[in-house]
């Protein structure tokens, strides 16, 4: 199973996922200051990875620190530095909140005892992620018809959380219990995510997959062989809207207009209930370059300008079902997801 971050004694490796499919390098990171930028600059990306790594990147930040006090403000830096890495993923958050309540409850113990219950929560988040994902994987395969082929966009596989995945995590369980014909993957412009990556963790299993660039998914949706669009999500909103990839929302038009049932698969780390709908999640504009000159090669004018977010929101109304590892979640998504965070 790919595993894109791994905890070994005060390192942090992480697979830099810039530099996939053409070479597969890792990085050692020792510091909670690499760590944010490898968020940063999406050596590490998805959602629930992003999540994973700030958690053991807080242990990194206070690894060899033994006064409380220093270890207190070394601790809060990095807090604060890390949410600033990344703004709508919500799992980053989700995860420095849960190390801070554990930093808290220790706050009277040694920093050594301190140190020793972040490192076990923050594999506590990782291992929980993986086993629901896989469980998030059976629920996703029921909903499909056998010989079903379907529609992703960027990487919501191994890659994207502590392993398996989600969106991608559907597709290998429907592709293990004989249900897939293939995966059909948006190419996910600018960066690529679906070419460079999902195509990557399909071809090391053998599920057959074809990439299509993004505006070829409306003639797809169009010929009716797709039978489910899956998709991932960086927050959930408490009403369901729920923020993913840039061209999602062009996805859940398409699959509307064409009555393809739209499924957005996530664990239930990435619903943020203090934001109400979709319009209050932060959107994340990156630099121009990632669209003027993808994969360093000039491919508008010198002077060009761009517009480039990184995320969209799919309203709640355009989703069919969100499904999560304690089930598949059905409109009206407030109560649907109150009662499973209950
Ligand atoms: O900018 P990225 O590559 O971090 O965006 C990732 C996505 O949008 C994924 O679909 C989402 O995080 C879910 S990953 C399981």
């Amino acid at each position: 199973m790919i595993q894109p971050v791994c905890w070994t004694d005060g390192t942090l490796e992480l697979l830099d996922q810039t530099l996939l499919p053409v070479s597969e390098k890792w990085l050692q990171l020792t510091t909670w200051e690499e760590v944010a930028e490898a968020i940063r600059r999406l050596a590490v990306r998805g959602a629930p990875a992003i999540g994973i790594a700030a958690g053991y990147a807080l242990v990194l930040a206070v690894w060899g620190v033994d006064e409380r006090k220093e270890a207190d403000s070394a601790f809060s830096e990095a807090s604060h530095g890390l949410a600033a890495a990344r703004p709508t993923a919500v799992n980053l958050f989700w995860a420095l909140k849960r190390l801070e309540g554990v930093w808290r409850d220790y706050a009277e113990e040694s920093v050594d005892a301190a140190r020793g219950a972040l490192l076990i929560e923050a594999r506590r988040i990782h291992a929980e992620d993986v086993e629901g994902n896989k469980t998030i994987g059976r629920h996703g395969a029921e909903l499909l018809p056998t010989g079903s082929s379907v529609l992703t966009i960027c990487n919501t596989g191994g890659l994207a959380t502590g392993g398996y995945g989600t969106a991608l995590g559907v597709v290998r369980s429907a592709w293990a219990e004989g249900k897939l014909n293939r995966a059909f993957l948006c190419e996910t412009r600018p960066l690529l995510q679906g070419s460079r990556l999902n195509a990557w963790e399909l071809l090391q299993e053998g599920i057959p997959f074809r990439v299509l660039v993004d505006g070829a998914a409306g003639a797809l949706l169009s010929r009716g062989e797709v039978k489910a669009v899956l998709v991932g999500a960086d927050r959930i909103a408490a009403n369901g809207d729920t923020a993913n990839k840039i061209g999602t929302y062009s996805l859940g038009c398409l699959a509307d207009r064409h009555g393809v049932p739209l499924y957005v698969v996530a664990p239930l780390s990435t619903v943020d209930r203090d934001t109400p709908t979709g319009q209050e999640i932060p959107i994340e504009e990156r630099g121009y370059e990632e669209i003027l000159a993808p994969l360093g090669r000039q491919a508008a004018p010198e002077g060009s300008e761009a517009w480039n977010p990184a995320f969209d929101v799919t309203p709640a109304e355009l989703i069919a079902a969100i499904v999560t590892e304690r089930g598949v979640l059905r409109p009206p998504y407030e109560q649907a997801i109150a009662a499973a965070m209950a």
